[in-house]
């Protein structure tokens, strides 16, 4: 897809880039009322920050600009659609008012934003990037490409207007990666499966401040992270599918974390379309293509870049990120050899890249599992009987191959676990669903398969350590509050 915001005309940018250099300048001068005067002019950044597609030298920055200082935190709620009424036709959304009037809408406004960004928290070292334009046409969304950073950096940062006063700018930081051959101790974490109306707190879910209470140097964000057929309220139009994203990612509890940590964004079914969706399907006029452009704006991700990538996180790690929804066949095909989820090239992509790493640890996080178990009646993922051939495929490939240092963590399931293949060995970690009130759905522990099973919220927690001439992986599974309720780990003379 190509990144829809306008290039900015070298005049424009002359123009700007002057002004901006000039609204320092003026914004110094002014005096307290006339700064008051120009922050409440706006426009602002209610959604604040996010960075991702964090690797040892780039990063993106993702900023929006709004009309209001805040989300529309008084606006209508639209009640949630019953389990069994069937979900929105076209144009019935059960949305009577405008979207701007709904509860937690952002609405966007044109304006201009640059980033300043150093190593330095006061910024006095500050590189400062091209101004970009946001409008309509980019849902007032500007992404900023940071190219050559220092590995194993923290960089701060302050997304600011051009003659806005500095106060309005949002500030935060991140974590760039090891270089590929540099030692180094880590911890990421991963989370899954955030619903809006049971998050559990009205500022946003508990895992968030438990995940930045352990610090970790980024966190991967594993699909599902809006629900789209929620029915609170569906989103049969590309309007109010972006409504999703601005009612969720305007809660302060997801500002505070997202702008403070480096993220990778993977969608899943329902941040896509609706339910175990794929290519080809709709929801009222909404439909799975307009899907899969609006999740490549509202997350930091490359404009034109595969779906599917791998980083390197120093000498001892190195992440799969899969996609699951663009490659795939339909769930009713008869199951083959032909039938996949990750596609021809994603699949040799992912074969190639695994057995050229020399990296002491690797993963896969993957926003559906490839172990389960999984319910019967399900046919969306390498755990159900409808994607064996394929799941075979993979889990007898990594036994082959990567059959000590290899582990698959999943989104997608609203339960906690690490089980084990029975046949194959192949571990897998369910990160497990964002609150406790979003946890369901667990055929029931199964001893064939899980080390551990609980169906609650929570996140994971992994950790790597290096012990003389070994390095340590540890996995922990956590509540929402940031309590272990389990661990398992391994290590490798490296
Ligand atoms: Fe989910």
């Amino acid at each position: 897809m190509k990144h829809p915001s306008r290039p900015v005309t070298r005049r424009e940018f002359v123009a700007s880039s002057s002004a901006a250099v000039a609204g320092v300048t003026l914004v110094t001068s002014l005096t307290g009322t006339q700064a008051q005067a120009a922050e409440a002019a706006g426009p602002f950044q209610a959604m604040g920050t996010r960075v991702g597609e964090v690797f040892d030298s780039t990063a993106i920055v993702w900023t929006r600009l709004t009309a209001t200082p805040t989300r529309n935190n008084a606006g209508v709620v639209v009640p949630k659609r019953a389990n069994d009424e069937p979900k929105r036709g076209k144009g019935d959304s059960k949305v009577s008012v405008p979207v701007e009037q709904l509860e937690g809408a952002c609405p966007g406004a044109p304006g201009r934003v640059r980033v300043r960004y150093g190593t330095r928290e006061d910024l006095s070292d500050a590189q400062v990037t091209e101004v970009k334009a946001a409008s309509a046409d980019n849902d007032f969304i500007c992404q900023f490409k940071l190219a050559g950073l220092k590995p194993g950096t923290v960089y701060h940062y302050a997304s600011e207007i051009p003659g806005a006063p500095p106060q309005a700018a949002v500030r935060g930081k991140f974590e760039t990666a090891l270089a590929a051959g540099a030692p180094g101790n880590l911890r990421f974490c991963v989370m899954t499966c955030q619903g809006y109306a049971d998050r559990g707190h009205p500022d946003g879910h508990f895992i968030y401040p438990s995940m930045a209470a352990l610090q970790p140097q980024f966190t991967c964000l594993t699909g599902d992270l809006v629900y789209y057929d929620s029915g609170d309220p569906d989103a049969v139009t590309a309007r109010l599918a972006r409504y999703h994203w601005e009612r969720m990612f305007s809660l302060p509890r997801l500002i505070e974390f997202n702008r403070q940590h480096s993220t990778y964004w993977l969608k899943d079914d329902h941040d896509t379309l609706s339910n175990d969706s794929g290519p080809g399907a709709s929801m009222g006029e909404f439909t799975f293509a307009e899907g899969q452009a609006i999740f490549r704006q509202q997350a930091p991700l490359d404009a034109d870049g595969p779906s599917y990538r791998t980083i390197r996180w120093g000498r001892d790690l190195q992440l799969w990120f899969t996609d699951g929804r663009d490659f795939r066949s339909k769930n009713k095909m008869a199951d083959g050899p032909d039938k996949t989820i990750w596609g021809v090239e994603q699949k040799a992509w992912f074969k190639r890249t695994v057995q050229e790493s020399d990296a002491t640890w690797k993963v896969l996080v993957s926003p559906t599992p490839l172990v389960g178990p999984d319910r019967k009646n399900k046919r969306d993922n390498h755990a159900n009987e409808g994607f064996q051939h394929e799941g075979d495929e993979i889990r007898n490939w990594l036994k082959q191959h990567v059959p000590e240092n290899f582990f698959v963590i999943t989104g997608d399931r609203h339960w906690q676990y690490h089980s084990v293949h029975p046949e194959t060995g192949v571990a897998e970690f369910s990160a497990g669903p964002a609150s406790d009130q979003h946890a369901s759905g667990s055929p029931g522990e199964n001893p064939q398969y899980h080390k551990f099973h609980r169906v609650k919220g929570g996140f994971l927690a992994v950790t790597l350590q290096r012990d003389g001439a070994k390095s340590r992986i540890l996995f922990e599974h956590r509540d929402v509050m940031g309590k272990v309720v389990y661990s398992w780990q391994k290590e490798r003379a490296v």
